[in-house]
């Protein structure tokens, strides 16, 4: 099968390049699908800082392997393990498994779900890890009606289902981006959007019930004073820090003291750590999007020859998170 090849296992250097490789093997618990769609930002560019550490610590011992980036996918089913029992070869599918820029992907049952009907597979390709990552942040900000929530970093893969979460919970939503995602933002449903090339909401004087901060950026004190007294700070990534700049021992200090300043106040400071997919996260993600209250971002969509130069663009920080590879029609 055709695959999307990285020589330099997990790193950010190194270019990707479209190879010959064998399908994958499918276990019992396994379910292979027939990729027709991938999102093109591949899990080891944000994977966290000391991971990347570690990465680099092994890349100086041991030869290179190949790597097959790609993490969120939608696809038919080709073929099942033996204990699968929720699909069958033919049923069109969603979900996260590594490896999901190739033809062929085999993901855990578990972290599969049948693609809503309304979705084309580039747009149900964009959904899984970024859509579940979005609805724990919204439920750990114990978002409601009442609620003003602000979400930096809108306009990312996260941020783009943050808002439209905490929207359809009947909050009032700041979505926080560059200037050229500003419009995209509101079109969210956001009802306000800031800029953060031009303005510091933690300077604007405006306090927050929940935020959702995918930038990591801001000190914790600087986000405390943008938190209402009883408000909730869900800390989901470090988007707007440099990756060079990122550091585990930071993150892991960082998270201390957001435990110890929660213990002793009314806000709440709590860190979201990403774990495996789970099936009522997806399910969730399913409603909602039925129900077209979550519409999932497709900004460009590339074939498979083009996928090298769009993803090399992606790591420039040039285009938005929601670009999708088409694997085939
Ligand atoms: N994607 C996932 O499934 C997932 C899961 C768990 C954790 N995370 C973590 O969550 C973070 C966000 O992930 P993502 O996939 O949404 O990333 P992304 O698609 O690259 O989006 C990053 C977002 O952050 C904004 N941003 C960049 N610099 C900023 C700054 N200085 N101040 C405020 N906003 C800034 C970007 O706005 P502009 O594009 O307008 O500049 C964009 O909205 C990452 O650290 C990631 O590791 C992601």
């Amino acid at each position: 099968m055709k695959a999307l090849v990285r020589d330099r296992y997990l790193s950010h250097e190194g270019s990707v390049q479209i190879k010959d490789i064998e399908k994958p093997h499918v276990k019992d618990d396994d379910v292979l699908v027939r990729v027709r769609a991938a999102s093109a930002k591949p899990w080891g560019w944000d994977l966290p800082a000391i991971m990347q550490s570690i990465d680099r610590i092994i890349g100086r011992f041991h030869e290179p392997k190949p790597h097959v980036p790609g993490l969120n996918f939608a696809g038919e089913v080709e073929a099942v393990g033996k204990n699968v029992t929720r699909f069958q070869p033919g049923a069109a599918v969603f979900g996260s498994a590594e490896g999901a820029l190739a033809e062929y992907v085999s993901a855990n049952e578990k972290a599969l779900a049948p693609k809503p009907s309304n979705l084309t597979f580039a747009e149900a390709a964009t959904v899984a890890m970024p859509g579940a990552t979005a609805l724990q942040a919204v439920r750990k900000g114990q978002v409601t009606s009442e609620d003003r929530v602000l979400v930096v970093g809108a306009s990312g893969g996260v941020g783009v289902f943050a808002v439209q979460l905490a929207k359809a919970v009947g909050a009032e939503v700041t979505g926080v981006c560059s200037t050229r995602n500003l419009d995209l933002v509101r079109s969210l449903g956001a009802d306000h959007a800031i800029d953060y090339t031009k303005q510091d909401f933690t300077r604007a004087g405006q306090r927050y019930d929940a935020i959702l901060d995918m930038a990591g950026n801001h000190t914790l004190s600087e986000l405390r004073q943008a938190l209402r007294p009883d408000g909730t700070l869900v800390m989901v990534g470090q988007a707007g820090i440099p990756v060079s700049e990122q550091s585990w021992f930071k993150a892991l200090t960082r998270w201390l003291r957001a435990v110890m300043w929660s213990t002793f106040s009314r806000r709440k400071l709590v860190a979201l750590i990403p774990t495996k997919i789970r099936q009522d996260l997806l399910q969730g993600l399913t409603d909602a999007i039925e129900a077209d209250t979550l519409i999932p971002i497709v900004t460009a969509t590339f074939p498979l020859d083009e996928a090298p130069a769009a993803i090399e663009q992606l790591e420039e920080g040039r285009g938005r998170a929601q670009v999708v590879i088409k694997f085939s029609t």
